[in-house]
């Protein structure tokens, strides 16, 4: 097997073993926040700690050389040109909730390129993944389909996702960005996690998605997996997505949108 079908097969593997411990080892009582970030209700749970222990100890295990970045800090070099993108619980709120829509993303890159990525939604039942050049699958426990975004919907059609950060000050700026794009869609959903939003996108179940803030770890292996499904995930003016902006959506959709967000300058706070 290629060495991008390799690292697809570990990510799967790992995802689906992170969440299925995060639904198993859920406290009943909801999980212990034991930390806050970036403002009060951006916040680590002992889950989020755990499952990314968990994921990091069965990569190293099979592939000590590879270098991670993960969002509960476990961030080390390697000399093997792997580098494992992670993000243990994306939508942790919605997990603190117990609401259904988090998930698991493990991207792996080579050569500084995403080449595999797998987003585990354990409570849907659903696992995302997509190796570069290869498409992008949906698993279930009924079998698996190949992915393909919407294309060419009309702006004033098109379902949008979107999230928004944890400061006031950021959203404060994005609720004014948003006054500026909800006139112009079908409609908005905030889903709460930022690999899910993507996996509906390449699912066809919203036909475009932006956000301002999101990171690597939050992206890296849902990109993947739009693209793959035909899809587009860029910045403005053809910058690389980024945490300055992510704008995602099918061709056709993703130019409209783009043309949109373009002028209320998202990139403010
Ligand atoms: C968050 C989710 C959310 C998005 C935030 C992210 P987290 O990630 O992806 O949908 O709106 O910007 O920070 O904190 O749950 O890992
Ligand atoms: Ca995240």
């Amino acid at each position: 097997m290629s060495l991008a079908g390799d690292l697809l097969e570990l990510a799967v593997a790992t995802a689906r073993e992170a969440g299925r411990m995060l639904v198993d080892k859920r406290p009943v009582d909801g999980p212990d926040v034991v930390q806050t970030k970036s403002s009060p209700t951006d916040v680590v749970t002992q889950m989020d700690r755990a499952a990314e222990q968990l994921i990091i100890e069965r990569i190293r295990a099979v592939r000590p050389d590879d270098a991670f970045l993960g969002e509960e800090g476990g961030t080390r070099p390697g000399g093997s040109g792997v580098r494992w993108v992670v993000d243990p619980i994306d939508g942790t709120v919605n997990y603190l909730y117990d609401l259904p829509d988090w998930a698991v993303s493990i991207a792996a890159e080579a050569g500084g390129a995403v080449v595999a990525g797998a987003v585990e939604m354990p409570r849907r039942g659903e696992s995302f993944s997509a190796v570069r050049g290869g498409g992008a699958v949906l698993h279930t426990a009924s079998g698996a389909r190949e992915l393909r975004v919407n294309s060419h919907v009309p702006l004033d059609r098109a379902l949008v996702s979107t999230g928004f950060g944890y400061s006031a000050g950021r959203r404060a700026r994005q609720a004014q960005v948003l006054t500026g794009v909800l006139p112009g869609v079908r409609d908005i959903r905030r889903g709460g996690s930022c690999c899910v939003d993507l996996c509906s996108l390449a699912a066809g179940r919203v036909d475009a998605y932006y956000e301002r803030g999101v990171q690597a770890w939050d992206i890296a292996a849902g990109a993947l997996i739009v693209q793959e499904a035909g899809g587009r995930v860029e910045g403005l003016h053809g910058t690389p997505a980024s945490p300055e902006l992510t704008v995602a959506a099918g061709p056709g959709t993703f130019e409209a949108l783009h043309d949109l967000l373009a002028p209320l300058d998202p990139l403010g706070d």
